[in-house]
């Protein structure tokens, strides 16, 4: 990797193995403002081996080699090692990186089976803003891990099981499939699922017969199993729209939803009860894993089996923790769901390594999101308090961007097929960038002015940063393949730009191990403001003298493609010109 940061901590490290034989002390090496970078290391290691700070950082630099990367190291404060990088590394380090399809980004040395669960919305419900996050946050982790060498198993685990599917089915059965009722089932899913639940909580006679109806499906009887399949395959159609438009990873192939989990239930239970993890209490099948407790001060418990011998929601969870590291063989899973699972989660996790099922070297995590709010500061509804259809959504914020691209300054003309193309580009990545640059577990408010303008950490104001480099290569007759370099340092802004592609990286990397989108929405952010201060000061096309054009013409590739890989590593596209 090119990453500074990533160089100097396994040469600090390499010091450290030299003068103290303590190869695997963390170097805590920090952009600093006194230098490029500080390597902090010397601070807890003195005060580990009851030695002086400075003398430990005197022995540090001592053994440091770093003659070809550094062009100062000077100790200053306590023991802080100021490190300063050398122009010549960084352009070289850039050209590498440009000369690069991975960017210099090597596949990790340790790949692991990595399940990125996602999305997972309810069947026979449309997806509300919720899910929607959930799916944008869930895709680009998948898609961050698999570029660095992970190996990513997508699922989208599917809400298509439980009492609900009873009573849909039985409603259908009353309205009949053809009727204009019926067809609702395609066309507005909600609508039907609300008459039916009116039904169901008004109606104790259809209650009952709701009840009937999924015991019926519960035991496989095949005309009730063809109404749940049909309900299943519109949820597809529908999910296949909504994530063909978002530009979403996830296939059929992907999805393994509750149902898939249904015969493996009663054996999870009985083996909890035969390993004497379950006891019964009041009926039902429970774990109480120690350290949670009610309000009340009373033993919290995992409901394994319903006392009317129904299986619950964590019981489905637990199954599918034995699939996925019996199975799937599994390193790690991620758990891209709303915060307000967190104590089922938790409970679960807790419940599975009691049973032996969650290994001490598989790491199971929630990654919690956020909810989206109104600009009333409540859960994001329309004006009359229904939720948010998604693709009412999404054409809003298309409309929007194309009233905000039309206000920004063009080049070019665009014919109308082509405005359309940019324009929708331009709203979904705002959407979903939006989605992206929060920290995932931080609830935030849904203001369409802000996702969409062209100023600021949004999607439009990157991928406007990308359309403006690539305009740069079409007024000088270039394409950005043209621009081999070679790079060289000359102004402050090209080292400052360079020095920040160098990172990109670490900055995946970060992303990726935290599970974290929005470290590098900071990097890319960051990496389009350090250019628009390069382009401020650096003529490119109108360059002194052909040397300085072409380090800087291949300074604006690099920068592009950095942009457009972080970008798409994202889930959102970049229009070739805007
Ligand atoms: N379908 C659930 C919902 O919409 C989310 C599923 C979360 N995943 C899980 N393994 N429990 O709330």
């Amino acid at each position: 990797m090119s990453d500074p940061q990533h160089v100097l901590a396994a040469r600090v490290q390499a010091a450290l193995g030299a003068a103290f034989g303590e190869p695997d002390a963390d170097p805590v090496i920090r952009p600093s403002q006194f230098a490029d970078f500080q390597a902090n290391v010397a601070l807890p290691l003195a005060k580990k081996l009851g030695r002086k700070p400075r003398d430990i950082a005197t022995a540090i630099v001592e053994h440091l080699d770093v003659a070809d990367m550094c062009e100062t190291v000077e100790i200053s404060g306590p023991g802080f090692i100021n490190l300063t990088l050398r122009n010549e590394w960084i352009a070289g380090r850039a050209q590498l990186m440009h000369g690069d399809e991975r960017l210099s980004v090597e596949p990790v040395a340790a790949p692991r089976t990595t399940i990125v669960e996602y999305s997972s919305p309810n069947v026979a419900k449309e997806m509300h803003v919720g899910h929607l996050r959930t799916t944008i946050v869930g895709d680009a982790i998948a898609r961050v891990l698999e570029f660095l060498g992970h190996h990513v198993v997508r699922d989208n685990h599917l809400g298509d099981w439980g009492t609900q599917y009873g009573m849909l089915i039985e409603h259908l059965l009353d309205v009949g499939e053809d009727s204009e009722e019926g067809l609702l089932l395609e066309t507005d899913p909600n609508a039907f699922y609300q008459t039916a639940r009116a039904r169901f909580d008004g109606d104790p006679a259809f209650t009952e017969r709701s009840r009937r109806r999924l015991v019926s499906l519960q035991s496989g009887d095949p005309e009730t199993m063809r109404h749940w399949e049909r309900l299943v395959d519109l949820s597809k159609v529908y999910l296949h729209m909504i994530y063909g438009r978002l530009g979403v990873t996830l296939t059929d192939d992907d999805i393994r939803g509750e149902s898939f989990y249904n015969d493996m239930l009663a054996d999870t239970a009985d083996q909890l009860s035969a390993d004497g993890i379950a006891v019964i209490s009041d009926g039902a099948l429970c774990v109480f894993p120690p350290g949670y407790a009610g309000r009340d001060g009373d033993p919290l418990p995992v409901i394994i089996r319903k006392s009317d011998g129904g299986y619950n929601y964590s019981t489905s969870d637990l199954a599918t923790i034995r699939y996925r590291v019996d199975k799937l063989t599994a390193d790690r899973m991620i758990y891209v769901v709303g915060s307000q699972q967190a104590l089922h989660f938790q409970m679960v996790f807790a419940v599975a390594r009691m049973a032996g099922w969650l290994p001490e070297h598989v790491a199971a995590e929630h990654a919690q999101i956020g909810n989206v709010l109104g600009a009333d500061g409540k859960i994001f509804r329309t004006r009359s308090g229904k939720s948010i259809k998604l693709t009412e959504l999404l054409d809003e914020a298309v409309e929007r961007a194309g009233a905000a691209f039309d206000d920004v300054p063009h080049d070019e003309a665009f014919d109308e097929v082509s405005r359309r193309e940019v324009v929708e580009a331009v709203g979904i990545g705002a959407v979903k960038y939006a989605d992206l640059s929060v920290a995932r577990d931080s609830e935030y408010i849904f203001d369409f002015d802000r996702m969409i303008s062209f100023r600021g950490n949004t999607g439009p104001y990157l991928q406007y940063a990308a359309a403006r480099i690539r305009s740069i290569f079409r007024r000088g007759g270039l394409t950005p393949e043209d621009a081999i370099g070679p790079i060289a340092i000359g102004h402050d802004a090209e080292r400052a730009l360079a020095l920040h592609v160098l990172g990109f990286g670490g900055a995946l990397e970060a992303a990726g191990d935290a599970a974290e989108p929005h470290r590098l929405c900071a990097y890319l952010f960051d990496l389009a403001s350090a250019y628009t201060t390069f382009y401020e000061n650096c003529p490119v096309l109108k360059a002194s003298d052909e040397e300085t054009k072409a380090s800087r013409l291949a300074l604006c590739a690099l920068t592009l493609h950095t942009l457009t890989k972080g970008l798409d590593l994202l889930g959102v596209t970049t229009p070739e010109r805007m």
